[in-house]
């Protein structure tokens, strides 16, 4: 097992929050903190941000993404966004499945499929997210889940489109609650995850994915995580709307 094999990906992702204003003055806070990342370094904001967000990137070498897109390239899908509509403005990134959308709007382990095609089909990085419920750790079920979500979500990508897939290992269960996965259950199922992978591309592939621990992640717990052989990199939802705790986390990759 070979971290240097794959990119860390540290990604905020800053759900709903920020207007662009806001999203210029907390981007010009992080950038000089994360200047000489040893990873990559990701702002995922709000579609109405995601200018701003470029703007304040600029010059910068973090990189904007979005927290969904429709799998459609246009057409009559009233309040939408194409992923190619995303990559024409120079987005890069774009989070898909996360669990507040799969339990609030409906997504489905197809529809993650779907829109994960699209994004890679427009050039975009995809960030996948899966996990499972406090209900389905408890029911043991845990190990299946994320295998199930995650050969879902990559039928039909090859294994050249593979440096632009990261996943997302999140437990729903640890998502705002500020109960962290332990760095051995994170590690455990990053390292199924990979086993999943592995199965499906063979073992050289799968150790060239990045995958992300994300759930209350924070300064305090990013470097115990981090240190994980199968633990990549974090997607941070709170801890990421705080510029040095977000830096703090993105130089736990330090390795
Ligand atoms: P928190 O870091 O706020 O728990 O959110 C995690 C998350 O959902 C990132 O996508």
């Amino acid at each position: 097992m070979n971290k240097a094999l794959r990119p860390a990906v540290i990604a905020g992702n800053w759900k709903m929050n920020k207007t662009p204003e806001e999203t210029g003055a907390l981007i010009k806070e992080i950038a000089p903190l994360t200047e000489n990342a040893a990873c990559e370094v990701v702002v995922c904001v709000p579609f109405v941000d995601l200018h701003a967000a470029l703007t304040a990137t600029g010059g910068t070498s973090i990189k904007v993404g979005a927290q969904n897109c429709h799998f459609e390239a246009s057409g009559a899908f009233t309040g939408e966004i194409s992923a190619p509509m995303l990559k024409s403005i120079g987005v890069e990134y774009v989070i898909i499945g996360h669990s507040e959308r799969r339990a609030y709007f409906g997504e489905t382990d197809i529809t993650v499929q779907k829109r994960t095609r699209a994004a890679l089909d427009a050039g975009l990085t995809v960030i996948v997210c899966v996990g499972e419920t406090l209900e389905q750790r408890e029911q043991g079920i845990t190990r299946e889940l994320c295998a199930l979500q995650s050969k879902i979500a990559l039928q039909g990508v090859k294994s050249d489109e593979l440096g632009r897939i990261v996943i997302a290992y999140e437990p729903v269960w640890a998502i705002g609650t500020g109960r962290t996965a332990t760095a051995d259950q994170a590690e455990e199922v990053c390292g199924w995850i990979r086993d999943t992978l592995a199965e499906l591309y063979g073992r050289e592939s799968a150790d060239g994915v990045s995958i992300q621990y994300g759930g209350s992640m924070n300064a305090a717990n990013a470097y115990e995580l981090l240190s994980k052989p199968n633990v990549d990199g974090g997607l941070i939802g709170g801890a990421s709307l705080k510029a040095k705790d977000f830096a703090e986390i993105v130089k736990a990759t330090n390795r």
